[in-house]
């Protein structure tokens, strides 16, 4: 057999930690390498096949979508790119969209509607939080405090204060009337699947009604029903100026959007901003296939199969106290705070055929595909037991 493994790196930059796993196919929560390996997939790649591997549905509407056409770029209206935001924006409750490619472009977009909102008004300082996590372009990166991915490759945006996520003092003392906006993940995929506090919230909307600023709400690793609601934020009742979606928005193909309240409608100008491929309609029509299996069938399923997931973490966490310290998260968002790095875990479970990833170094996230069923819960919690009990 061709040693994918050893050409691969011998030809790519090695930036990637990979599995030693390569791929053959996958279907549903499964995937399947070249030897006919079955695994249990509780990444989901990355949090983007929020219906699973190759759901017939979004197969259907891609291949119905490239049968007509791939790609035409922005000059023209697209039926498949409108149908989709119209829909998305009436569940989200927002009002105009603008497509990306990739979460890391939502964000960029996201900080030049914010530069240019706070120019207007004097108000050039922005504020992100610890722990974040928005991309590896200038912008995204200008917001993140991880120094292993911003290590000599300066200089970064100014005007940016990363101040600790939920330390209420620090907001306090850092938000002013100059200050055009705040970027934050209601749920930190990367920075270990920290929740944001209720009174970090409470402060943060009690700082904007005094100064007049923007909330970007981070949610493309969040959204798309992951945590049992649309977004993250909407278990806090509270509703952002500007939202960043991607990764499961595009039922497994590139697209991402920010979408905007009616206040910022305006904010851009014909030209100001623009991308070729952004709102690829194969991409388009995989996402619409894909918010409608989930919305609004798939939600109780979603609710109960998270319940019951919870229930087993909460068993383990009782079982192994000496290694788990803390069940995180919310819903399909999940991970387990470890007492070790979190990277022997996830080797122990690849032994068991299951597939999940470290973040934050010792916490283990957990981020399957919503239809999963409970029988995958006891499949990933038996696995579990095994692998920490070799620990
Ligand atoms: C919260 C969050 N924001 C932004 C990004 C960047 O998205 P992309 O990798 O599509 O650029 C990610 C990716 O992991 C993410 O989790």
């Amino acid at each position: 057999m061709v040693n994918y493994i050893e050409i691969e790196q011998s030809k790519f930059l090695q930036t990637y930690k990979r599995f030693p796993i390569v791929i053959e196919n996958a279907k549903g929560s499964r995937i399947y390498d070249k030897f006919g390996t079955e695994y249990l997939d509780f990444l989901s790649g990355i949090a983007v096949n929020v219906v699973g591997h190759s759901h017939s549905k979004v197969i259907s509407a891609i291949e119905k979508q490239i049968s007509r056409y791939m790609h035409i770029s922005n000059y023209f209206y697209q039926d498949i790119q409108i149908e989709y935001a119209s829909k998305f924006l009436e569940i989200a409750g927002y009002d105009r969209l603008f497509y990306t490619n990739s979460g890391t472009e939502a964000i960029e977009g996201a900080l030049k509607i914010v530069r240019r909102w706070g120019n207007l008004r004097n108000k050039r300082k922005i504020i992100s939080f610890s722990g974040g996590f928005h991309g590896r372009t200038y912008g995204s990166l200008s917001l993140m405090d991880k120094p292993h991915y911003k290590e000599l490759m300066g200089p970064f945006l100014d005007n940016i204060s990363i101040i600790n996520f939920n330390d209420i003092n620090a907001l306090n003392n850092s938000i002013d009337s100059e200050t055009a906006g705040v970027f934050i993940e209601f749920i930190q995929g990367e920075g270990g699947l920290q929740k944001v506090s209720k009174e970090f919230v409470e402060m943060l909307w009690e700082l904007k009604s005094k100064y007049n600023f923007l909330i970007v709400a981070d949610e493309i690793q969040s959204g798309m029903f992951r945590t049992g609601k649309l977004f993250a934020f909407e278990h806090y009742f509270v509703k952002p100026d500007i939202v960043t979606v991607a990764k499961g928005f595009g039922g497994g193909l590139p697209l991402g959007a920010i979408l905007v309240q009616s206040n910022l409608q305006h904010i851009f100008e014909k030209g100001m901003h623009g991308t070729t491929f952004g709102g690829n309609p194969v991409s388009c029509a995989a996402g619409l296939a894909t918010l409608e299996i989930i919305y609004p069938d798939l939600i109780p399923h979603i609710l109960e199969v998270s319940r019951y997931l919870w229930e087993k973490l909460e068993l383990i966490k009782n079982e192994f106290p000496s290694y788990v310290k803390e069940v995180r998260g919310k819903g399909l968002m999940c991970g387990l705070l470890l007492t070790f790095d979190a990277i022997i875990l996830v080797e122990k479970l690849l032994e068991e055929r299951i597939i999940t990833n470290a973040t934050s170094k010792n916490v283990l996230r957990i981020v399957p595909p919503l239809i999963i069923n409970n029988e995958d819960v006891d499949l990933f919690y038996n696995g579990l037991k095994n692998a920490l009990s070799k620990i």
